[in-house]
């Protein structure tokens, strides 16, 4: 997972026949896009009704403990297609159902990142 790093807005508007403000308005609107390098650990937690329904939202707050700027990224997204086995997150790229905080705190210290 990368970023648009600030300094090649200009190059990617000039290539594009875009204005500036165009594409900082897309990078910086989009969750998906990112202006600075992202943590090594991604946690994605589903914050949809049928995973709030099995625990969810204890999860998604126990998941807010886990922030660490510079190791740890936890960002809410509404449905991961995985409801039937909710709670449901993803943890770098890797989708886990069936969630606990006691499953996710395993799961992030296990990413090598996460051990350095
Ligand atoms: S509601 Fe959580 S995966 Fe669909």
């Amino acid at each position: 997972m990368g970023y648009v790093d600030p300094a090649v807005v200009p190059t990617i508007a000039h290539e594009l026949n875009l204005s500036v403000a165009e594409v900082h308005g897309v990078v910086s609107f989009y969750r998906d896009f990112r202006s600075a390098p992202p943590a090594p650990t991604q946690v994605r937690i589903c914050r949809a009704e049928a995973c709030q329904a099995v625990g969810g939202e204890a999860l998604a707050h126990h998941a807010a403990t886990l922030r660490a700027p510079g190791a740890v990224d936890v960002d809410d997204v509404f449905c991961l297609g995985n409801c039937s086995l909710g709670p449901s997150v993803i943890v770098n790229g890797r989708l886990h159902g069936r969630m606990t905080a006691a499953r996710l705190d395993a799961l992030v210290a296990e990413q090598p990142e996460a051990q350095a």
